[in-house]
């Protein structure tokens, strides 16, 4: 019987590359960034597509893939690349990897909140330019995080070790979520608030939300402004979530004090302006880049692949439904 293919757009781990490549015939796009066009040539015939967050997996990649395709397993916890309703229409397995990589972005969450808080990248640029002469009791006088107050939007497995780490810090945390969660509340000594209550009581704003069309730009002018003019906003989760051109503004008049960015609303284009502030910290969309979460990552990814074409449900399905609709046929 001729081997089920996968497509992989990006260089993967050899280890578990070489554990697909006994069962299945696998392609590895080898360049940096696949564009379009390549994808859905690419999908051809495929049974399985390992994708990044940054390839759009829509009804045509489907298509162009054709019935053969059974798994797309992302390499990633966020999935609002793929359309997964399209997905479920057409009976195809869509994965995440989620719980890998919650202490990893939970950590850049904090990372990034004491590199402003402590100015850490202003007093290494200070350094660096040779500007430092000698201790001064007042040079480049921070703020403590001790007692200030933790506002976290989104209370899913990132938030709510960012909870427990901000808790350790000496932090008060409030949170906003969708739904409550008493017993996370009681245990942790959390409060729960409406977005608009927190954004006015918290130091710090961490968005640890999906992207989806209810949360699209759900920081914009208005929230911005009810935020201190002392506060921080920290961004790990998805660019769009925030409404960049307000955030602009917001930062150049000190609406609020400074963010922590770790994602953009278009990655390939990230605004000058946002170099040339001196009150934000820029990261690479690195919050899950450690060593630990990537392997950890690959294993999913690689259990996805097994198990979706070997008949079992794989353990990070996000359209459950799909493995119900199977079952019946
Ligand atoms: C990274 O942004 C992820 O969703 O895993
Ligand atoms: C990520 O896995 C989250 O639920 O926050």
């Amino acid at each position: 019987m001729d081997k089920k293919k996968i497509f992989v757009t990006h260089v993967f781990l050899d280890k578990y590359l070489k554990e697909l490549k006994e069962k299945y015939e696998v392609v590895v796009w080898q360049n940096k960034d696949i564009g379009r066009e390549d994808l859905l040539r690419s999908v051809k015939g495929v049974s399985g597509i390992i994708s990044l967050l940054t390839e759009k997996i829509d009804a045509e990649v489907m298509e162009a893939a054709g019935p053969t395709l059974k798994v797309i397993s992302n390499y990633a916890v966020g999935f609002d690349n793929i359309d997964v309703a399209e997905a479920t229409k057409r009976g195809i397995c869509v994965t995440n990897t989620p719980g890998v990589l919650t202490e990893a972005v939970a950590e850049e969450v904090i990372a990034l909140t004491l590199a402003l808080f402590r100015r850490i990248v202003e007093g290494d640029r200070f350094v660096r330019a040779g500007k430092y002469r000698g201790w001064e009791p007042d040079l480049l006088l921070g703020t403590g995080v001790k007692d200030k107050v933790m506002g976290i939007v989104g209370l899913g497995r990132i938030g709510r070790w960012t909870a427990r780490m901000a808790g350790a810090l000496g932090m008060k945390i409030i949170y906003f979520n969708r739904h409550r969660d008493e017993e996370f509340e009681e245990e942790y000594s959390v409060v729960y608030h409406t977005l608009d209550q927190l954004l006015e009581l918290a130091d710090v704003v961490s968005l640890s939300v999906p992207l989806t069309e209810e949360t699209k730009h759900m920081i914009g002018e208005r929230e911005l402004k009810l935020m201190k003019p002392t506060a921080l906003l920290i961004n790990t989760s998805r660019g769009p979530i925030v409404d960049q051109v307000s955030l602009i503004a917001a930062l150049r008049e000190r609406w609020i004090a400074g963010a922590g960015l770790d994602v953009f609303e278009d990655e390939s284009k990230i605004p000058s302006a946002l170099y040339e502030l001196p009150n934000t910290v820029l990261t690479p969309h690195t919050a899950s880049a450690t060593v630990e979460a990537r392997i950890a990552m690959a294993r999913i990814v690689t259990d996805s692949m097994n198990d979706t074409l070997e008949g079992r449900q794989p353990k990070c399905l996000v359209n459950i439904d799909v493995w119900k609709e199977n079952d019946k046929n």
